[in-house]
């Protein structure tokens, strides 16, 4: 394996609150170590197009606390190609670039994998998701801080929703995966969480509204997983309101802002030690693996395992909901 001296950094998918953080913590750690830097813009589409800068430590002064991510992201079609890929490949070797680190989620990461191994190319994953769901890594970069947005919204929709005693199903994000809404649910008190991984049939959903009106409760708040398979807060709030009329019912989307805002401590200490971790995967010689953490320690987590793997929601969780929502 050629000696690495020049690293790329590119983040890709949906932004996520930390990746800033995890940017100034890869570059920093890396010009400590005596590597050059080089910032790619807008993911995979600025590596094709090479829209590429060099990275001092300066250039990463000040955006610890920032949400978003400076170098932008995109999602790419043309890297799902192998004429999009051997165009990056050919960017990379003109800008001298040795190796990648790659921030992003399930469909960043999978592309990082196709293209370390058509080209035999080092690149190491940092999870920046908010969906958490990456398997392999009890949490990742993002997610923290889009439980605590979900959390205030969700404080502040419970206010009206006792004022008019209604029922509201509250939409978040997580895209096939429940990690949002059911740790959201427990920590907002609501009386449910709807997620992808537990079908919910029309019985469960009417015992659950019921359970939400009992004498002792005025106002209801359900928690849906963004999902086909859930049918999103709209389409269950179609059904109830069609089944039981006498329900004050609202439906509360909480889309894009999930994924905004200055990262919380737990996240910018998060993307710091998993930045600084994915160059000691590179100095360690470990390729195409992800930084993942699981009980408070860094691993590696292989790419193959990382993206192929669907992470199972913990049913301690739902029982717990459950339990406390009577
Ligand atoms: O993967 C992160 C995520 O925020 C998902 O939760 C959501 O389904 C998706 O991205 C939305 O993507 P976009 O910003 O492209 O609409």
């Amino acid at each position: 394996m050629a000696q690495i001296k020049c690293i790329g950094i590119l983040t890709s998918g949906g932004d996520a609150p930390g990746m800033n953080a995890a940017i100034r913590a890869v570059t920093r750690s890396a010009i400590y170590a005596g590597f050059r830097v080089k910032g790619i813009y807008r993911g995979y589409r600025g590596l094709i197009t090479d829209e590429i800068v060099e990275f001092k430590t300066q250039n990463v002064s000040n955006i610890i606390q920032q949400g978003g991510t400076i170098l932008k992201t995109a999602r790419c079609k043309e890297f799902t190609t192998p004429e999009g890929r051997k165009q990056a490949f050919d960017i990379l070797q003109k800008e001298e670039i040795d190796a990648l680190v790659v921030i992003g989620g399930d469909g960043s990461l999978t592309g990082a994998r196709v293209f370390a191994t058509e080209y035999n190319f080092p690149i190491v994953g940092l999870p920046g998701t908010i969906d958490n769901d990456l398997f392999g890594t009890d949490t990742t970069i993002g997610y923290d801080t889009a439980l605590n947005t979900i959390m205030e919204c969700v404080d502040k929709i419970r206010d009206t929703a006792t004022s008019h005693e209604r029922l509201f199903f509250i939409e978040v994000m997580g895209r096939d995966a429940g990690f949002l809404a059911l740790n959201g649910a427990i920590a907002t008190g609501a009386e449910a969480a709807i997620i992808p991984e537990i079908s919910v049939e029309i019985d469960q959903l009417e015992e659950l509204v019921k359970n939400g009106f009992r004498k002792s409760k005025n106002s209801s708040i359900v928690i849906v997983a963004e999902s086909p398979i859930t049918g999103g807060a709209m389409g269950l709030a179609e059904r109830v309101k069609k089944e039981y009329p006498q329900y004050d019912v609202r439906v509360t989307i909480l889309g894009h802002l999930q994924r905004g805002g200055s990262p919380s401590a737990s996240d910018r200490i998060l993307a710091s030690r998993m930045g600084a971790a994915a160059i000691d995967a590179l100095l360690e010689d470990q390729r195409n693996v992800m930084i993942g953490i699981r009980n408070d320690e860094i691993v590696y987590v292989p790419f193959f395992k990382a993206i192929k793997n669907d992470k199972p929601i913990n049913r301690d969780l739902l029982n717990t909901l459950r339990r406390l929502s009577i």
